[in-house]
């Protein structure tokens, strides 16, 4: 099993011995449902915003002025609400700050009790939601739903990398991903059903229904045993080193162990991680951990993620066509990350990347054209043919499987397994931390910018999706197949990056710790 591979690095590598494992497929799904609860939250606000009892309640004026301009007028602006949208976007903010202490206790305590940590709180903010009286109780929610995530978020995607084989790790790392996409999934449904609910309490059940993933994810946490990675960073290097053989189903794993051993010793030499990742030589990961997220936020996915239920009805749908439009949407970005799932460690992350971005930007063109065609600027459709809304579900529907076989997982899976072991809580934190902030800017700005720039705001998000291809295209090497250890290689020979990785240090690094 231990064949030797050439890497895009051009260097010889050792592949470790070992097999895929159920035990590890466990636990990676385990971890994976990380994913889950943050997926359950970015589908349920758009829909629950949708619902009139919920309008009523917390949010009459919005839900006078939607009941107002249900005829005609300007659709582009009905929902256009600070406090409406606030209501989705504190979580993001809460979650960015969350993830930021979340680095201290992973890196310190080990990836597992951030995990334990992530599903409780995330726990007490359903509960709140669910019960919630007022704007206030909503609000306060959310931000606790936040603090789980942040903390979520930042630990179950190191986790998987850490414990997943070279060989695998796209794949048993995008299982975060898939987690996502079926928790906005099951929010789609819970969303269309209780919508039904005759007693109007309905959304109730759609916002205390995120306790059911927080469960999963907590008693999955309790459950797993830390990374080999992290306890031996942690010095219990004998059940590291137990980890490690029951992840691989080998008893040989002396190489991978060695390699673990002086990648940590490296790491405690490094007091300051977050000072650290601003040195020159770690410019290549700290750019990527900060232009993956931002263009991830900025292909403009989130506007359908959070508002689908809310933009069918902006372009005439019905309340109950928007929820099964939105279902629709939810089911094709499930299917499609599976696709993504069986191919990326095959056909590699730069594939991907590129092949999304291109479906994406001729799918926002489309989208674009057909809302302004019929809307104009002055938001007025008219009738809305039936076979004109079906091209532009349509459209959506393949701008979102681009999305999720592309820069959904691989917004995760990258920055994830570039961070070498002495950044790679901090850069996390910081992936995690860009990310949220520009979902919160989306989730806060999407249904202003609907209003001011109408129909322009698809070709907004298609310049973004434009120039990240470019990016990706000039600055990423690819990182298939490359023991995560060893990925600080690819630097060393790429074009651009090479100027800023300094051979001397790491080498220096190397001889310091030949002895262990
Ligand atoms: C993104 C989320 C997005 C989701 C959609 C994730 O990778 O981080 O912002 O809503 O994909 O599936």
């Amino acid at each position: 099993m231990a064949a030797g591979f050439i890497t895009s690095g051009g260097g010889e590598r050792k592949d470790y011995p070992g097999k895929m494992t159920w035990r590890m497929v466990i636990t990676c799904i385990m971890a994976g449902c990380g994913g889950l609860i943050f997926g359950y939250d970015i589908g349920i606000s758009g829909g629950v915003t949708s619902m009139a009892p919920f309008l009523q309640k917390f949010f009459p004026h919005v839900y006078r002025r939607e009941e107002l301009n249900s005829g005609g007028t300007n659709q582009y602006c009905k929902f256009d609400d600070a406090m409406l949208t606030l209501f989705t976007s504190s979580l993001y903010l809460a979650a960015l700050v969350a993830s930021l202490f979340a680095s201290f206790i992973t890196r310190k305590f080990g990836r597992k009790p951030s995990m334990v940590f992530g599903g409780l709180v995330f726990l007490a903010g359903a509960a709140v939601n669910g019960f919630a009286h007022n704007v206030a109780m909503l609000i306060i929610g959310r931000i606790l739903l936040g603090v789980g995530i942040g903390f979520a978020n930042q630990s179950a995607p190191v986790y998987l990398c850490e414990v997943a084989p070279a060989k695998h790790r796209g794949k048993l790392n995008m299982l975060f991903q898939l987690m996502i996409t079926v928790g906005i999934l099951s929010a789609n449904l819970i969303n269309f059903f209780s919508a039904k609910m005759s007693s109007g309490e309905g959304w109730r059940v759609s916002l205390g229904c995120a306790g059911i993933p927080a469960l999963i994810f907590l008693i999955g946490s309790l459950c797993l045993p830390d990374t080999p990675n992290s306890l031996i960073e942690r010095e219990k290097l004998t059940e590291g080193k137990a980890q490690l053989r029951k992840f691989r189903g080998v008893e040989d794993v002396e190489d991978e162990f060695n390699d673990i051993v002086l990648a940590s010793q490296a790491a405690k030499q490094v007091e300051k991680p977050w000072s650290n990742l601003l040195r020159r030589k770690y410019r290549p990961q700290l750019v990527m951990v900060v232009l993956i997220p931002f263009f991830q936020q900025f292909t403009g996915m989130n506007v359908i993620m959070f508002y689908a239920p809310v933009l069918f009805k902006t372009i005439g749908f019905g309340s109950n066509a928007s929820l099964a439009s939105a279902l629709i949407s939810g089911g094709v970005n499930c299917v499609a990350t599976l696709v993504s799932i069986c191919t990326v460690d095959r056909l590699g992350r730069r594939f991907w990347f590129l092949e999304g971005a291109i479906q994406m930007f001729i799918c926002q063109i489309v989208v674009a054209i057909c809302i302004g065609v019929k809307f104009g600027v002055s938001g007025n459709p008219g009738e809305l043919p039936v076979w004109y809304a079906g091209i532009v579900v349509f459209a959506i529907c393949v701008y979102v499987a681009g999305f999720a076989w592309s820069w959904g997982p691989l917004g995760w899976l990258v920055p994830g397994e570039i961070l070498p072991l002495e950044v790679r809580s901090a850069g996390q934190s910081v992936n995690v931390s860009v990310n949220m902030i520009f979902t919160f800017i989306i989730a806060q700005c999407f249904l202003r910018m609907l209003c001011v720039m109408k129909f322009g705001l698809f070709i907004f998000f298609s310049v973004f999706v434009f120039v990240m291809a470019l990016f990706i295209h000039y600055f990423l090497p690819e990182t298939k197949g490359i023991p995560i250890e060893d990925i600080a290689e690819v630097w060393k020979t790429h074009p651009y990056w090479k100027r800023f990785v300094d051979e001397d240090d790491d080498a220096a690094r190397k001889s310091r710790f030949s002895g262990v």
